[in-house]
């Protein structure tokens, strides 16, 4: 591969034959109808007899609860069901504990980027509480594949005093995963968190982001009403960017992406293009990540 890899921009298009979370399964209540909008469809949740979340819509998706999340399965080109359930990510206590939603203008692929590049954390979430962008240094962070994405190795993390939230001796382990879930464990001896970020496609040209946590410590339950601002600022921010990227996006002909600062979307698209590829041949998913260590300021 070259330095730099252009690509000719994709429409929205999310993988398909996958989970999305389409809703927080506590928000769907005994007797009444949630409709909520995913991959352009609607979807009317409702708890059945047995109290399990169902789509009551003419054209039914596959849902199901999990870890306290509504998934909601998106059918391949053949229409064909799905084989296994939702992702599960063992998050402490299997409660969501904490959830903020926004909605970013934008096709899927755009909300990806935004949630992969490694320049978008200091530029578009500068915060004093978080980070900000004149802490700048060289970082070389090691990826190794997993089953359907990567994973960043523990690490300490170096500039974000939000981490000094939970006590010392802090290790951050992110995980990627199709069709665009980011898990982050935050641990230390006493605390374990888990915030996940899941990507759902509303419509061609709008995705829902969450930021969801989970946690067992009473403390960390303290301090929840501190980060509900924090968080839905740092959503707001990710809004503005998306819609400042759809405003410019007319004047993008080409995109050029750059190693190593892309190579997490790089990835991303090339895992996309095999999982589409894998389910038309009927054949297992062959993840092209390799091992690498990747180096950029941030
Ligand atoms: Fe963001």
């Amino acid at each position: 591969m070259t330095d730099t890899e252009a690509s000719a921009l994709d429409p929205a298009c999310p993988p398909a034959s996958l989970w999305y979370v389409a809703d927080i399964a506590r928000h769907v209540r005994p007797g009444r109808e949630r409709v909520q909008t995913v991959f352009g469809r609607t979807l009317r949740l409702r708890r059945d007899a047995q109290g399990q979340v169902m789509d009551a819509g003419e054209d039914p998706l596959a849902v199901r609860e999990s870890e306290g999340l509504v998934w909601a399965y998106s059918p391949g080109p053949d229409g064909a069901q799905p084989a296994s359930g939702p992702p599960v990510f063992n998050g402490p206590g299997a409660k969501v504990r904490f959830v903020e939603e926004a909605l970013l203008p934008g096709p899927y692929d755009d909300a990806v980027y935004g949630l992969l590049d490694p320049a978008h954390g200091p530029y578009v979430h500068a915060s004093p509480l978080w980070r900000s962008s004149r802490t700048l240094r060289e970082k070389a962070k090691a990826y190794v594949p997993s089953p359907l994405g990567f994973t960043m190795q523990a690490h300490e993390p170096k500039n974000s005093a939000a981490y000094k939230l939970i006590g010392g001796g802090v290790q951050v382990e992110i995980g990627f995963q199709l069709p665009a879930l980011r898990s982050e464990w935050i641990t230390n001896r006493s605390n374990r968190v888990l915030g996940l970020t899941t990507l759902t496609p509303v419509d061609a040209q709008t995705t829902c982001i969450r930021q969801i946590f989970y946690w067992e410590s009473p403390l960390l339950s303290l301090i929840s009403p501190f980060v509900r601002p924090v968080t839905r600022n740092f959503l707001q921010q990710d809004v503005h960017i998306m819609t400042l990227r759809q405003r410019a996006a007319p004047f993008r002909r080409r995109e050029m992406l750059i190693r190593d600062a892309d190579q997490l979307f790089i990835w991303y698209r090339r895992m996309k293009a095999e999982w589409a590829q894998a389910n038309a041949e009927s054949r297992a998913f062959e993840n092209p990540v390799q091992a690498a260590t990747l180096r950029w300021r941030t």
